[in-house]
């Protein structure tokens, strides 16, 4: 990232955007959640939780691809 620590002639870390998934960002990758503690994740891809509904949160876990549901029972398509 030329604008970051680490010059020019460190390659950018990449992440790909799906707008109705995760974040997939090249690993490792360590995530400082809210409490401030820290996960890490060796693999190559990480797949990253955007829509806060996974039970392994910060990692996802496909639980964006099922309908949420609402107070009253009903689904929804977005979560
Ligand atoms: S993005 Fe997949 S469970 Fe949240």
């Amino acid at each position: 990232m030329p604008d970051e620590p680490g010059g020019a002639g460190v390659p950018a870390r990449r992440v790909l955007v799906d707008p109705e998934g995760p974040l997939l960002v090249e690993g490792p990758v360590e995530v400082v959640l809210e409490d401030g503690s820290t996960v890490r994740s060796d693999r190559v891809m990480v797949a990253v939780c955007a829509c806060g509904r996974s039970a392994r949160y910060p990692w996802c876990d496909t639980s964006h691809r099922r309908p949420a549901r609402t107070r009253d029972g009903a689904r929804t398509r977005d979560g």
